[in-house]
């Protein structure tokens, strides 16, 4: 997939902006504060319908104006264009190809787009909400019934917090059919997570060897709050295989788990939903220690910088096409080796860099890859 242009209209800092890109590598440089990161931000919102970083539509509003207008053209998808509008108060406005979709879900897949920034650090330095996170933007694009499935099971757990919250948990059978779909929707997120975070751990363990040319291994495994799965996942097969989950067997053990007489009455005390998948984590180990607690800075970047990749690699091989990767402020910390490698990585890959200075990437690009250098003042 590519991004042939960007049209904006009272976007963040800008009225209004028309952009070619470069099928390759692009690079946007300029001072900070002067809307490089927004140009991603307005990219990655025809990928997935959201913004990256913030939580209100009205947010990405020019000051002072009342509706912004996002559009770009792209090739090599099943589309050939994307736009999305937002007027203030009102409901957001998203076409493909010039045709209105009132769900969010038929977006996904049409633009694939990976997002590296400073924020993703948190996956590797941060709480659980930062990796789960992670998960549901991979699996939304690339799984059709993935996101109806989540936005399904927060229903049925919104319900049921509700009932807990106002009490009103003497009709069982009410209780009894919002936890059956609470173990159907999320029995279906723990399984695809499963396999999505055992391919993750295979192919960024490699990425990582590649980027930082070191012996040790970090790995990464699935923590699902279905404590049965938790307890398989641990284990192997007799072959030494790891654990195979179906949807059904998992919604069984979980419905078990959340009819549990003792759990019951816990959320009944406490008022409130206490497991399922909204508790699900990752771990990730360096040589066996925490990589969160025990890796030094460095170990951490390369480590999320291989999970961005592997996970770009996952999406390409699930979706038949070339994700967009976007990477936003990624070079500044990186010594040049490190740097040059990443470039390497980007060379058959649509790639947006931003970065404060031009320079900092003129040594890596100059391994062959032609770059399409975007200076970001003078689109002000
Ligand atoms: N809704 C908005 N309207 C106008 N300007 C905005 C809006 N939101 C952010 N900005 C401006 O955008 C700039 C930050 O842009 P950003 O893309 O983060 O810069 P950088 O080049 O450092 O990545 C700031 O100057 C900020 O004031
Ligand atoms: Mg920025």
């Amino acid at each position: 997939m590519v991004i042939k242009d960007l049209e904006l209209h009272n976007f963040r800092n800008y009225s209004s902006l028309n952009l070619e890109f470069s099928q390759s590598i692009n690079v946007i440089y300029g001072k900070n504060g002067y809307g490089k990161t927004n140009l991603l931000e307005a990219m990655f919102l025809c990928c997935v319908g959201k913004s990256f970083k913030a939580q209100k539509d009205a947010e990405l509003i020019k000051y002072g104006e009342d509706s912004y207008k996002v559009k770009t053209r792209i090739g090599d998808s099943i589309c050939n264009s994307i736009s999305v509008f937002y007027e203030k108060n009102k409901s957001k406005y998203i076409e493909i190809d010039g045709v209105y979709i009132d769900k969010l879900r038929m977006l996904f897949g049409n633009l694939i787009g990976i997002m590296f920034s400073p924020e993703s650090m948190r996956m590797v330095t941060d709480g659980p909400m930062y990796r789960r996170r992670l998960l549901d933007i991979a699996l939304c694009q690339i799984k059709k019934d993935y996101y109806y499935s989540l936005m399904m099971y927060n229903r049925f757990c919104e319900e049921k917090g509700k009932l807990l919250e106002q009490g009103r948990i003497g009709d069982n059978l009410e209780l009894e059919v919002i936890n059956e779909n609470i173990a159907k929707f999320g029995a279906v997120i723990a399984v695809d997570r499963n396999d999505f975070v055992r391919q993750l751990n295979e192919i960024a363990g490699k990425y990582y060897s590649f980027i930082t040319d070191e012996e040790e291994m970090v790995t990464m495994r699935y923590y699902p709050n279905i404590h049965s799965m938790n307890a398989a996942i641990g284990e192997k097969t007799a072959e030494g295989e790891p654990a195979e989950f179906t949807v059904e067997k998992v919604k069984n053990d979980f419905l078990e788990e959340l009819s549990d007489e003792r759990l019951m009455k816990r959320e009944r005390d406490f008022k409130k939903n206490l497991i399922g998948i909204q508790r699900d984590d990752i771990g990730m180990d360096l040589c066996g220690n925490s990589l969160r607690s025990f890796g030094s800075q460095g170990q951490k970047r390369s480590y999320a910088i291989s999970i961005t990749m592997a996970e770009l690699e996952i999406l390409r091989q699930k979706s038949g096409r070339t994700p967009v990767l976007f990477l936003d402020d990624v070079l500044s910390e990186l010594d040049n080796a490190r740097k040059s490698k990443i470039v390497e990585l980007t060379k058959n890959i649509q790639t947006f860099y931003t970065c404060t200075d031009m320079e900092m990437m003129r040594l890596p690009a100059g391994g062959g890859a032609s770059v399409n250098f975007i200076d970001v003042e003078k689109l002000r």
